[in-house]
């Protein structure tokens, strides 16, 4: 999960504006500019809560790669990043050799086989939402489809009320996009929004207690491993994070794709024509987009990276959406070919870390843009609109679509 980028506009050492909003709608080429400026470039001064405020932001595909593959020295721990969580985030802020533990628990429910239940019912509800729509003669795509989808699959899922979904949906964006106008401020709404997230996940958790459900709750208060169960703080643990991760993520990769596609009619038109292209155009929406475009560690001891001295205990941004578009590791790395067969992106992070919703994600954003272009495939962003993205977990809450 990505910090959130300060929106007061913090410069790195070698000058790029990292607030700049053409630098969200089209990272790219401040990416080229971060890897050519070096393998570690210091950003001073964006974490005031911590005693180095600095972070050092990490852009070649190889160091990156590097760094996702060695926990023991780029910790995932507690105060990598600060989401409202009194708690290390189970299983995101706990390394390894713990972290086994929980994953052995949780891939099981996440295996294609279990998401590959959810495809018909994820399908009914997105034809509902396109039809919804499809007489009309435009939409905000964010608001019509990529916010209430996920929400809706995720929040039945988990055992969450779906009629509360607008709530939860604005005490995450609390968190991942606080609009207060100042650091302490923003932290104080984050602590506020993750104050009443434990509550909610408090209060379906007693509920659960007293009576199971067929629900994620239900089952993670029940699995066992080793012959052990989790405790019901553990449960708790492991929503929050899911609350986060799977409110926001599926919203942010369908905006930039479906804004993707708007912009440039010929690869919306061959996917159009040709829906068996849809899986690949995914992966090469993700590696080009790369939604979610950093995670974060912190260094438990002095280290180095191509060369480059950091010290320990600093943070270190993995910047995925670099690595994702590095011309090192990439034929074409420049080039969107939705038809590209091979594609090993790190839109999903890598190591031990790596997505534990990846196919659930891949499978709504696979049935999203099949029903849409089966019954809208002609679209486009109306002329002279400017699209905002938001930093970090690139957003677009106002997505015009006409047709
Ligand atoms: C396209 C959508 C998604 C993207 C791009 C995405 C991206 C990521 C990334 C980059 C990481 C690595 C974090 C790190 O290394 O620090 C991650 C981890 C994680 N994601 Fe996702 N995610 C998506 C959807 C989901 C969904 C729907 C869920 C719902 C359950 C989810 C649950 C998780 C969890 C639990 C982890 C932590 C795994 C661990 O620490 O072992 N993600 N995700």
């Amino acid at each position: 999960m990505a910090t959130n980028a300060d929106d007061t506009g913090p410069k790195s050492e070698n000058g790029f504006d990292m607030g700049d909003p053409e630098l969200n709608r089209h990272p790219q080429p401040g990416y080229r500019m971060l890897r050519d400026s070096g393998p570690v470039v210091r950003v001073a001064g964006v974490i005031p809560s911590r005693a180095s405020a600095d972070a050092h932001l990490v852009g070649r595909h190889a160091d990156v790669v590097t760094v996702l593959r060695n926990p023991d020295v780029f910790s995932s721990r507690f105060d990598a990043v600060h989401i409202g969580q009194v708690r290390p985030l189970i299983p995101l802020q706990i390394d390894p050799p713990d972290h086994a533990k929980y994953r052995k628990l949780l891939d099981p429910l996440f295996a294609p086989r279990r998401i590959a239940l959810l495809e018909d019912r994820t399908r009914a509800l997105v034809s509902d939402l396109v039809e919804a729509v499809a007489d009309d003669s435009g939409c905000n795509f964010h608001a019509a489809v990529s916010e209430p989808l996920p929400s809706t699959v995720f929040l039945e899922l988990l055992g969450l009320p779906v009629s509360r979904a607008a709530e939860f949906i604005a005490l995450k964006d609390g968190i991942i996009r606080p609009s207060a106008p100042t650091p302490e401020e923003r932290s104080s709404m984050v602590d506020d929004a993750g104050a009443r997230i434990y509550a909610v996940l408090q209060e379906v958790l007693d509920e659960r207690l007293e009576t199971r459900q067929e629900d994620f709750i239900s089952d993670f208060l029940d699995a066992e491993v080793d012959g052990e169960r989790l405790t019901p703080e553990e449960v708790i643990d492991i929503c929050y994070l899911f609350f986060l991760a799977g409110l926001d993520t599926v919203t942010a990769s369908l905006d930039c794709m479906m804004a993707r596609l708007a912009l440039h009619p010929a690869e919306r038109r061959r996917l159009a024509d040709d829906p068996s292209v849809i899986p690949h155009a995914v992966e090469e929406m993700l590696r080009w987009e790369t939604p979610v475009t950093a995670v974060v560690r912190v260094t438990t001891q002095d280290t180095e990276l191509s060369g480059c001295p950091i010290a320990a205990d600093e943070v270190v941004s993995v910047m995925l959406g670099s690595a994702n578009t590095d011309e090192r590791a990439w034929d074409e790395a420049a080039s969107v070919d939705i038809d590209r067969r091979v594609n090993k992106h790190l839109a999903f992070g890598g190591g031990v870390h790596r997505c534990l919703g990846s196919h659930l994600a891949r499978m709504e954003l696979r049935v999203v843009l099949e029903e849409w272009h089966s019954r809208i495939p002609e679209y486009r962003v109306p002329e002279g609109v400017e699209l905002d993205y938001s930093p970090s977990l690139r957003q677009i809450a106002d997505l015009p679509l006409v047709w």
